[in-house]
């Protein structure tokens, strides 16, 4: 039996998505600039996607960017709105938990003379509402945060930043890194007064490589990408059609019964930290209970998360020790800043769910997790 629960790092394509991604290789292989019949065709299926993905939340076509994923968002936004804005007001604001895609492009723009300031998270990774309002200052251009993080699920108050900053005479632009949020939390981009935000396919069953960002009308940003002028002039490059096809297979599928689906995860991984909790000893959990549906990561005390990911991948469990993208290097920057101990960073589990994921899998789970942490623990003279 094979357990995926690697779901924040990346999720199983659908079987639908796999099929249209083929006939898109196969059938729908113009180029949507094209002006005879085939590429008409796939322009007109590529607006119907754009369509049905603006749809999903509330927001405008035009409003709609396809792009190669998350961090291709995340770099474009910050990079191409700081740009417009940093003669008169190079300040941002961010947050010392965001994934890499963000931090490295603020340390970029930080070499380029640009002002950050990193806001602090508390003991469960939530920043504080007061310290962000204090730390505004006339040259703020814009705000970066991301909805959930990654590593343990965390929730941010977007809707309360947003409201915050409508009220200000000033625009500060709010950026909302959505990648882990988007098919997980229902929720409208214009509803909390986002004005930018970033999303990946690859994290709700769709393909790799492609993604999206919302950029609410009249927002401006200078493209990262210059050339045939695709995407309205803000991503050129000729449109990957495949990756654009399985995306809107992917948004049909998820937000055709979104809150349901929710539900069902939010239910498998209570379940799955409620058993945890009663059955093994010494362990931290280290997401809080208000977080994201998807997201659990704990602390097994004495253990190396290392050690134990890969003594439950011979069982052919699959779990990750944090991001995918840190999890090769040393520590978890985020454990780090919600102030854990060096053992309860060393032993840190997380475990992320998707609606593809049974009750029949969690209980097992909790089963090979207990009978590994069991056997760890005696190996190295532990009880
Ligand atoms: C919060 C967050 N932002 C950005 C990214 C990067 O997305 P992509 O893999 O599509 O570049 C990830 C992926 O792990 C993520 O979790």
């Amino acid at each position: 039996m094979e357990i995926y629960l690697d779901n924040s790092a990346t999720t199983k394509p659908y079987q639908e998505v796999i099929d249209k991604v083929v006939y898109a290789l196969n059938t729908d292989y113009a180029n949507p600039s094209s002006i005879h019949r085939k590429g008409i065709e796939v322009e007109k299926n590529i607006k119907l996607i754009r369509q049905n993905i603006s749809r999903s939340i509330g927001a405008k076509d035009k409003e709609i960017y396809f792009t190669s994923g998350g961090t291709e968002s995340n770099n474009t936004i910050i990079r191409g709105v700081v740009s417009i804005h940093k003669k008169r007001k190079n300040h941002i604001i961010s947050t010392t938990i965001e994934h890499p895609s963000v931090l490295n492009t603020l340390k970029d723009l930080e070499d380029d003379g640009c002002e950050v300031t990193y806001l602090k998270v508390d003991e469960h990774g939530r920043i504080n509402l007061d310290e962000l309002k204090e730390a505004i200052k006339p040259t703020t251009c814009l705000i970066t945060i991301m909805h959930v993080n990654n590593e343990v699920g965390v929730v941010q108050p977007i809707q309360e930043i947003g409201k915050y900053l409508k009220s200000l005479s000033e625009k500060i632009y709010l950026h909302v890194d959505a990648v882990q949020s988007y098919s997980k939390i229902n929720f409208k981009p214009s509803r909390y007064n986002i004005d930018f935000m970033s999303v990946s396919g690859h994290k709700f069953h769709g393909p790799k490589g492609i993604g999206f960002m919302y950029i609410k009308e009249n927002n401006r940003l200078k493209p990262m990408l210059t050339g045939g002028g695709q995407e309205i002039g803000i991503r050129s490059g000729t449109e990957n059609t495949p990756g654009v096809y399985g995306l809107g297979e992917a948004v049909k599928i998820i937000n055709e019964n979104l809150d349901k689906t929710i539900e069902k995860i939010a239910k498998l991984k209570n379940l799955l930290k409620d058993e945890i909790i009663k059955n093994i000893e010494g362990i931290k959990v280290n997401s809080s209970d208000d977080g994201v549906c998807h997201i659990l990561n704990i602390s097994f005390s004495g253990i190396k998360g290392e050690v134990l990911l890969h003594y439950l991948e011979q069982r052919g469990l699959y779990v990750s020790t944090g991001s995918a993208c840190s999890s090769k290097k040393k520590g978890s920057h985020v454990l780090n800043e919600m102030k854990l101990t060096k053992d309860e960073i060393e032993g840190a589990i997380r475990f992320s769910l998707s609606d593809l994921n049974t009750e029949e899998e969690i209980l097992e789970t909790v089963k090979i997790v207990k009978e590994s942490v069991t056997d760890l623990r005696s190996i190295i003279g532990r009880k």
